[in-house]
């Protein structure tokens, strides 16, 4: 008899929790790419929570497809693509990227290295501001778009066309991100210091010796250079236009309800942090499913050696034949089965070991027992699913911050790193017997992470679910942003006190100065007086 009170209670408990945020209307303004691709998972998961979603993609979207039983779709109209989507444009990207690797350690790949950087963020940026002016100049879109009453923008600050968007909508923002669009997120908003905070493009880990500190703070001015001179202009132009001077896309973004960083602990280096950041690094984790009957006798095939995965994303599986006839010999030479995602001319040296795919269901591959490393560029969706398995690494990064990933993995002692400019037979041979081989601990400190990383009170999707939530029932969380954004650079580090503390003691050591003087004076010339009249 007692439980139905219990159960009334339960059952009235658990609709109001459903209701309070059941069916919340979300606008989702992507990043295309590979950026997509996890963005995909969260507009999936809060799909399967009732809530309605609208996705905003451009006519020339390569990932975003128009139709989706998870959402509804608003095309825009444009005429000029992203560079970085174009299968073309990142071939070459990746191409001019090795040369300039080739020559690293000289003045001239330094400066080509940002040169190569800057030209393709700068041009990515103008397509973005005007993707916008497109959109704000059209009045019907702007005031469907209102009058929809979305309850949350989430968007990828990546390119932060979303950011301006979200605020001339007025809507609460929550962000899907890692990097903004002058370096890594958390430098916007949190205390990052450089002694132990890597910059991007460092190679640093957090122990960094006097040079690598040296290093540190170059990268780091080079990125605020790139802030000023290439990122940020674009955006300005359309800031000053629609919201007057004293607003930046910058302060926009730190000004953002909800941090869903794609980031965990296991794998980042721990640094300081914000009360509106979640950490959802790992959050496409998910258990293997069976494979393809083919695969899997291929892969049951391989007997006690098990399986090698080689993948290197989305856009940069053609390498060129020569690094492809390198990598086919290397797997030639090893008794494991190889299962190699390659996009491109068939490598002549390629043994009946090693089966080309053209795609892979990498968690699935990932996720079986016989697969013993993962030969990956770096990208994180391939890093955190290797983490969730178990599976150590070998990486052969290539651009952006696929060095500075496998840095984190290497000093977890999870992962090699070979060099792609200067990769021969020899060392990729001796690299993945390394890792194969029983004696050495790469195994055990992956398994280990990955326990780490499994070990949650939730699961990082389900975390990034009730944060979302979280904002729509309270119509932002601008409680947990803390004031530092709104302030002048001077008075964020107190410069402003620090001059008024160095004014006051410069008075009294004056003060101090000017009376030590008169006393001494004083006593001088009372010593002259008394020993002239003595003299008298
Ligand atoms: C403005 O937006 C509406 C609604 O999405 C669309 O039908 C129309 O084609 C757009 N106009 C222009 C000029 O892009
Ligand atoms: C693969 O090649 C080896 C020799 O390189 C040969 O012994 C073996 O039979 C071949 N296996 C298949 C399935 O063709």
């Amino acid at each position: 008899m007692g439980s139905y009170p219990a159960l009334a209670f339960l059952l009235l408990f658990s609709a109001t929790l459903s209701s309070s945020c059941d069916g919340g209307k979300v606008l989702v303004y992507p990043v295309d790419g590979s950026h997509w691709l996890n963005m995909k998972i969260l507009v999936e998961a809060l799909h399967s929570q009732g809530h309605q979603i609208t996705v905003l993609r451009s006519s020339t979207s390569w990932y975003v497809s128009e139709f989706s039983p998870h959402y509804t779709s608003i095309t825009i109209t444009q005429e000029q693509t992203q560079n970085i989507e174009s299968q073309d444009f990142m071939t070459s990207f990746l191409k001019r990227s090795i040369e300039i690797r080739r020559n690293k350690g000289t003045i001239w790949a330094f400066v080509e290295f940002y040169r190569n950087i800057f030209n393709m963020m700068g041009d990515n940026q103008k397509v973005v501001a005007k993707l916008i002016v497109s959109i704000f100049e059209n009045e019907t879109l702007i005031k469907e778009l209102k009058e929809t009453r979305y309850n949350i923008f989430l968007t990828d600050p990546a390119f932060p066309g979303g950011v301006l968007l979200a605020h001339h909508l007025q809507l609460p923002m929550v962000f899907n991100v890692r990097w903004l669009f002058n370096g890594e997120a958390h430098f916007a908003i949190a205390p990052s210091p450089l002694s132990y905070v890597p910059q991007l493009f460092t190679d640093n880990s957090d122990k960094m010796d006097f040079f690598q500190r040296i290093n540190n703070m170059i990268r780091h001015s080079i990125l605020a250079y790139m802030y000023y001179f290439v990122s940020n202009p674009p955006y300005q132009a359309v800031c000053d236009h629609y919201f007057g001077p004293d607003v930046s896309v910058m302060s926009l973004m730190q000004g953002a309800d909800l941090w869903l960083m794609r980031v965990d602990f296991i794998f980042e280096f721990p640094r300081p942090s914000m009360p509106n950041v979640v950490y959802i690094g790992g959050f496409q984790g998910k258990p293997s499913k069976p494979l393809s009957s083919d695969l899997e006798e291929f892969v049951q095939s391989s007997g006690e050696h098990g399986v090698i995965v080689m993948t290197l994303g989305t856009l940069l599986s053609n390498l060129g034949p020569e690094i492809s006839e390198i990598i086919a010999s290397a797997f030639a030479n090893l008794p494991q089965k190889v299962v190699w995602r390659h996009i491109g001319k068939r490598p002549i040296t390629l043994r009946n070991n090693t089966m080309l795919v053209e795609w892979l269901p990498q968690n699935d591959i990932l996720g079986h027992h016989k697969t013993k490393v993962f030969v990956t560029h770096g990208g994180t969706n391939g890093i955190y699913e290797a983490i969730y398995h178990g599976v150590p690494v070998l990486g052969i990064p290539l651009i952006f911050d696929q060095y500075d990933n496998v840095v984190r993995l290497k000093s977890r002692g999870v992962a090699e790193i070979v060099e792609v400019t200067t990769l021969d037979v020899e060392s990729l041979t001796s690299s993945l017997k390394n890792i194969l081989d029983p004696e050495k601990p790469y195994k055990q400190n992956m398994l280990k992470l990955s326990q780490l990383h499994h070990d949650k009170p939730m699961k990082p999707i389900d975390s990034a679910i009730f944060w979302m939530e979280f904002v729509m029932r309270h119509k932002g969380a601008a409680h947990l942003r803390t004031e530092s954004y709104k302030l002048p650079w001077y008075a964020y580090h107190c410069l402003d006190v620090m001059a008024v503390f160095v004014a006051f003691g410069v008075l009294i050591i004056a003060l101090v100065w000017v009376s030590c003087r008169w006393l001494i004076r004083r006593l001088i010339s009372t010593t002259k007086t008394t020993s002239k009249s003595k003299n008298e």
